[in-house]
């Protein structure tokens, strides 16, 4: 991301023009102030990422614009600048938060240097943001180990290593919980943008709405509520890896948008003017058929084509059974590590157990069974019995109840799909489907009641 609007506050002009033709270069947009007024009108106008300020102004004074440029958005960098060096004005300015201090008259190699370590404190503090989200719901999938014994496993693994070194865009199909995302990871950690950023944005779970300015950003005031500036997630992505999850989800209209922008890796912000070009390698998932999304004109069959230029599946877990005990052999050793516990193991019943059943929830069921086996037993050894599959995933017929005196017809809609949500083990495409509304309702749905009350079923 460059330096991109730039206030520079200095009564004299021949400073103003010598900096304002360095950052053009850089081509940041760049507006001048010849006095503590203007300056302060640009602020209440403009969102600033860069401001240099003399420290004398008429007007005003380089540490008023700097405690205003503070309130109104910390993200701001100012430099100070001054022809005449004061210990206790350097000092004063740092305490106050100014990002550096400049000694006039200005020579050209000391600003360029500064503006790279402006331009490197921006980039940071974006990358940064964005993974203070991430990491705080993401498990770390660096050090993911995964668990392949089947020839099908096998095979997409070693398709994995070849498809890292090329930049073509992936496409990773399965049911729920098959293991797409792990893929999508393996491929950016063993690609040469592992060093760069591996971005996700989940296009079922984020509304409509917001969806655009999550993947191109938005600048300030480009609709209600955009106080500020934002990065969109394919500028996060620059250089490194974009995981559209989900991708079935997004409506047509965005459809279209992401088409150009999958073709020539150029965007605008909402709300902006400016093209920003990225370099991004971008793997797509899905849970659903896309060729019957294509089919029913819900998916673009361009857009399916640019995405789908190197196709992974993975095979539902029954379709690969020698996964099966290895997995949950795995699964068991982690669990009892976290849980300080000595590693079980599994009788042959278990393992027999384990085998036989047809996993609709895939490595995430399989996970979660065998969790709930280690936490609820203190034995080393796993017999069948204590396989809680039939008790996890049984599809029994629907209780029949009599319903409560004065219940609302809310209360009874959140019953009604968190009933069949654990019924169809927690796979939204299937509960979707049974409660006849679309993911994206059911999704917000869920938020709503995640918000009501923190809910860490889902
Ligand atoms: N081969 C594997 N070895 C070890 N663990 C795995 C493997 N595949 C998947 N997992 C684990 O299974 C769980 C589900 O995987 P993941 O989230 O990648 O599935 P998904 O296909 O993206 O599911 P969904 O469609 O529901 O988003 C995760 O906890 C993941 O770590
Ligand atoms: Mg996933």
């Amino acid at each position: 991301m460059a330096i991109e609007k730039v206030l520079i506050v200095d009564a004299d002009v021949s400073n103003c023009s010598f900096l304002k033709e360095l950052l053009r270069k850089r081509k940041s947009e760049v507006f001048i102030a010849e006095s503590g007024p203007i300056a302060l009108e640009y602020l209440r106008q403009h969102l600033f990422d860069l401001i240099i300020s003399d420290l004398q102004i008429p007007g005003t004074s380089g540490l008023e614009i700097l405690k205003t440029v503070k309130t109104q958005n910390s993200q701001t960098l100012v430099i100070l600048a001054t022809a005449y060096a004061s210990i206790e004005n350097a000092v004063e300015a740092m305490r106050l938060g100014a990002f550096n201090y400049l000694l006039k008259p200005f020579n050209a190699e000391t600003i360029e240097t500064m503006l790279d370590k402006a331009q490197a404190h921006i980039d940071l503090i974006q990358e940064n943001y964005y993974l203070r989200e991430e990491i705080s719901t993401q498990p770390d999938r660096k050090k993911q180990l995964l668990i392949a014994e089947s020839e099908t496993m096998k095979k997409i693994l070693s398709d994995v290593s070849k498809i890292a070194k090329s930049s073509s865009s992936v496409f990773i199909s399965g049911e729920s919980g098959t293991g797409k995302e792990v893929i999508a990871h393996a491929i950016h950690a063993q690609s040469h943008r592992s060093l760069q950023t591996f971005v996700k944005v989940n296009c079922a779970a984020i509304p409509t709405t917001l969806l655009e300015s999550e993947f191109f950003g938005h600048e300030k005031g480009a609709f209600t509520g955009a106080i500020n500036k934002k990065l969109g997630r394919f500028e996060l992505a620059d250089k490194g890896t974009l995981l559209l999850d989900e991708i079935s989800e997004i409506p047509l209209e965005l459809q279209a948008k992401l088409l150009r922008v999958v073709q020539e890796m150029e965007f605008e912000r909402v709300g902006g003017i400016r093209p920003i070009h990225v370099n991004v390698r971008l793997i797509s998932t899905s849970n659903r058929s896309m060729k019957e999304a294509v089919e029913h004109k819900l998916f673009r069959e361009d857009l399916y084509y640019r995405l789908n230029v190197v196709p992974i599946h993975i095979p539902p877990l029954r379709e690969r059974k020698e996964d099966i005990l290895p997995l949950a052999e795995f699964f068991l050793k982690r669990l009892c590590g976290e849980n300080q516990k000595p590693i079980k193991h599994l009788s042959t019943d278990a393992k027999q157990k384990l085998i036989q059943y047809n996993w609709p929830g895939n490595i995430r069921e399989l996970a979660n069974v065998i969790e709930r086996s280690v936490v609820m037993n203190t034995t080393d050894l796993l017999e069948a019995h204590q396989i809680y599959v039939e008790l996890a995933c049984s599809v029994k017929e629907a209780p029949s109840y009599t319903l409560p005196k004065g219940i609302t017809i809310a209360e009874l809609e959140k019953r009604l799909i968190l009933e069949t949500l654990t019924r169809e083990k927690n796979n939204r495409t299937k509960a979707a489907q049974v409660l006849g509304i679309s993911i994206r309702t059911l999704r917000n749905k869920l938020q709503v009641y995640r918000d009501e009350q923190s809910l860490t079923l889902f």
